[in-house]
């Protein structure tokens, strides 16, 4: 079972179990599904926050520390004057045992020594604006112990940017009440706010602090706090400075004795004439009712086994077994976890991205839709829509919009001539997976004609309409501030090093065009006119499949640079990406969008640029942005000549373009090719390597340290990526070839050769597939015969609507 030194999988309860305190990075966990969240480490580090972790912070988080995820909830021992933590850190006592389970939305922390044992388990209830920990604690020696057990967590002042910043103002703001066995944050109530705090306990406890100095002690740390070492709370009141809420419990244990604490840090909204009890006394009433929802071991095991039923409902929509045990488990459990993060989450709080910078991204927030759709197509069709409205009239868009408002963000603007065309996949896809098509008819007006009555289809034509009006001097798309690659800036020039890359554009020469654009395009081009097919447009269909014609004969004429596709040309009309360049000869942008268009497979021009990707960009942890890496930095490329060689956009191995490669291998009918791609970059097929790897193997990571790096493998900015959502899509539509179509599930498979069998649970349209795949002669691609119950059926789509309830489907590829 153990298959590296830091932990190992459990797939019958869909656990990844780490065995020590001391992994390469925090490995860290999310928790929460409707609109609270929680980031909690291995060693319950971490902070949460109610819907947007800027404005709405609960607990505290301090960037750049040391370790990542320093601060938590924690829970601190002091048995006989040894003390220790129940998450195995912050103190670093040597544990006799220590075992971190992170699973579908909760953690578990198993710990003892001396014989005193606890288990913790973590969660946020469906539905529940808060956390619930329960704490277990057993004396496993033959004499009886006393245990002195502390909780702890650090209240952050709401605004997370503002907490870290505003000190004159706020070390005189904070203020807490303490009534029974809660603690209650209200900095701010009495003014602007409607919202409230609380920490409780659902056992008497015998002190409590809401000072951190007062519990840590003034030259102390989170390892070795004062109170903990004195075994005394100090049951004093914080007056600012730092609030904290902290719980102590004096438990007498008889031997094998077992005491049960249940802990519940909630956020409470109330209207405005319902704030005060009394003057200065908050209205504590819902807390009570939220409390007393968890006060019960068989009321927190109800919750959690209700969390299990909604991720077993969640994941039971695509099972796979097939011969790779890495890929069943990535695509039944893993990975579709991390596709409900970035739903959740989009790129907003990780240990990489500070949960105060961005909000949704268009770009991001359409492409992630492909990733859990088959999930939650009820919100997916909400999130587009939401996408769509910060979407102006001409086809542009909002680069992205701020969750809490849903508007778009002016700061940050738009001009980034990739984002229209991400509109179309998602609604496309969307409509594949639903058969909704009346997400097309939703009224929707444009950001900027707010009163002119519009419908969701009239953006995809916007969409469309904004590449082709606005083509540069060879007829390709023009880029704007940045494509996909969001350091190709080549509007930019900058020269300042307080200006940023992304927002920063000096005119528009309307020469930079971008042949990743164009490969676009035509995907997604060729996709919209199959939305006007649907609709029985067939002049606008006609208009668009002309204009993508278009676009093939220019990519072919000004696109094509001899062995592969060229990536743009700057604002001076010069080559990017071209045999002509010393550096930075080939990208893998273009090629993966040429490529996934479908352009040169009939001339030899796609196999000779997937060979070239091959003998230039491939890296033992998969394939590399562009290559030979940038050495200088070039004020005409812009940011991703900024970065170190072999890192980031600068040939470091962007693990959400990848997935590219492998849907044009697939293309290609080289299915063990496709294979050996994915499993270079997914972490789930080398757990071995985690030492170097450093970050969580169980889930993908934005970026791993190219070839040309100092330090090639290295990973960093784990969870909230788009190589989750285009990881499970490409492997699930094409490689095992489920895919779902306008009119139905069509069957296309491409993969290793010696696969001989696999099958396929898919959950579609309201019927139920059990697809056994089999590959009698060892073949890649070609599907020969599809039986459904019995039923031979005429070509590779099993049309939805013939069939409801469940069915059998073999299939027989040759
Ligand atoms: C990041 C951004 C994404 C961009 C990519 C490449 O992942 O979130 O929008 O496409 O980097 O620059
Ligand atoms: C995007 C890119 C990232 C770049 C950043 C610059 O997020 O993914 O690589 O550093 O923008 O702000």
């Amino acid at each position: 079972m153990q298959e590296n030194e830091y932990g190992y999988f459990d797939d019958a309860n869909r656990e990844f179990v780490i065995t020590t305190p001391y992994t390469p990075t925090p490995w860290i966990n999310y928790l929460g599904n409707d609109g609270f969240y929680a980031l909690m480490s291995n060693t319950a580090g971490g902070y949460c926050f109610y819907r947007d972790p800027k404005f709405r912070r609960l607990t505290r988080y301090r960037y750049n520390n040391i370790p990542a995820d320093s601060g938590g909830r924690y829970f601190y021992f002091n048995v006989d004057g040894e003390t220790w933590a129940a998450g195995g850190r912050p103190v670093d006592t040597k544990l006799d045992k220590y075992e971190c389970r992170h699973g579908m939305g909760y953690s578990k922390f198993n710990v003892e020594k001396n014989g005193i044992e606890s288990t913790l388990t973590s969660f946020v209830p469906l539905k529940t604006t808060g956390e619930v920990h329960r704490l277990q604690i057993t004396n496993n020696n033959d004499v009886a112990k006393t245990v002195d057990s502390f909780s702890f967590i650090e209240w952050c002042l709401w605004n997370a940017e503002d907490d870290g910043a505003n000190f004159q103002r706020n070390l005189s703001t904070g203020e807490v009440e303490v009534e029974k066995n809660t603690i209650f944050h209200k900095t701010e109530f009495r003014e602007r706010r409607n919202h409230y705090a609380f920490y409780s306990c659902n056992r008497d406890i015998d002190g409590f602090d809401t000072d951190r100095q007062d519990f840590i002690g003034t030259y102390n740390s989170f390892a070795n706090p004062k109170v903990v070492a004195d075994a005394q709370s100090t049951n004093k009141i914080a007056h600012g400075w730092s609030p904290i809420a902290s719980h102590h419990n004096k438990l007498e244990l008889a031997p094998g004795e077992t005491v049960s604490l249940i802990y519940v840090l909630g956020y409470v909204e109330v209207e405005p004439e319902d704030k005060w009890e009394s003057k200065a006394v908050i209205n504590k009433k819902p807390t009570w009712a939220f409390q007393e929802q968890f006060d019960t071991d068989e009321k927190f095991e109800n919750e959690l086994a209700k969390l299990e039923a909604y991720w077993t409902g969640l994941l039971e929509n695509i099972v796979v077994d097939t011969p790779s045990d890495s890929l069943n488990r990535s695509l039944n459990i893993w990975n579709q976890y991390q596709n409900m993060t970035t739903f959740n989450l989009s790129r907003s709080a990780s240990f990489y991205e500070s949960g105060i910078g961005r909000g949704m991204g268009f770009r991001d927030s359409n492409q992630d839709t492909i990733g859990f759709t088959h999930m939650v197509p009820g919100e997916v069709r909400q999130r587009i829509l939401d996408l769509s409205a910060i979407q102006m009239s001409d086809g542009s868009a909002y680069h992205q919009y701020q969750p809490l408002t849903k508007k778009g963000n002016a700061n940050v603007g738009g001009n980034f001539n990739d984002d229209p065309m991400w509109l179309v996949l998602s609604t496309a896809n969307y409509i594949k997976e639903t058969g909704d098509t009346s997400i097309l008819d939703q009224e929707l007006a444009f950001e900027d004609t707010p009163d002119v009555k519009n419908i969701h289809f009239d953006h995809l034509t916007a969409s469309f309409n904004h590449v082709i009006n606005n083509l540069g001097p060879h007829g390709l798309p023009l880029i704007g501030r940045a494509d996909w690659n969001d350091c190709l800036n080549l509007n930019c020039f900058s020269t300042e090093p307080n200006e940023s890359y992304q927002t920063t554009q000096r005119g528009d020469s309307k020469v930079a065009e971008s042949v990743m654009i164009a490969g676009q395009f035509v995907l997604y081009g060729n996709e919209y006119a199959r939305i006007c097919d649907l609709r029985g447009l067939t002049d606008e269909a006609a208009r668009a499949r002309a204009e993508v014609a278009k676009m093939v004969a220019t990519v072919d004429q000004h696109g094509w640079d001899g062995e592969w596709f060229i990536r743009a040309y700057d604002s001076r009309g010069e080559k990017i990406g071209s045999n002509e360049n010393e550096e930075g000869k080939i990208f893998i942008e273009s090629q993966g969008f040429c490529l996934m268009a479908g352009i040169g497979y009939d001339d030899g021009r796609a196999i000779q640029a997937l060979d070239s990707v091959n003998s230039m960009l491939l890296a033992e942890h998969g394939i590399v942005l562009n290559n030979p890496p940038f050495s200088e930095y070039n004020k005409f490329i812009g940011e991703i000549t900024s970065y170190p060689q072999g890192y980031k956009e600068n040939a470091g191995i962007f693990t959400h373009n990848n997935p590219w490669i492998v849907v044009a291998e697939t293309m290609a009918g080289r299915g063990d090719q496709a294979f050996d791609y994915f499993s270079r970059f997914t972490p789930l097929f080398r757990p071995q390597d985690m030492a170097k790897h450093k970050t969580e193997p169980y889930c993908y990571s934005q970026m791993i340290a190219g070839k040309d790096a100092a330090i090639p493998g290295e990973a960093k900015n784990s969870w909230l990526t788009g190589a989750a959502a285009w990881s499970f899509y490409t492997a699930t539509q094409y490689i095992l070839g489920i895919m779902p179509d306008y009119s139905g599930l069509l069957i296309e498979p491409c993969i290793p050769t010696d696969w001989t069998t696999y099958n396929v649970k898919r959950n579609f349209r309201g019927a139920s597939y059990d697809i056994t795949i089999n590959n009698p002669n060892g073949v890649s691609k070609g599907v020969v015969s599809i039986e459904v119950d019995g039923n031979a059926i005429e070509g590779n789509i099993i049309d939805f609507a013939t069939f409801s309830g469940t069915h059998k489907v073999v299939v027989t590829m040759g």
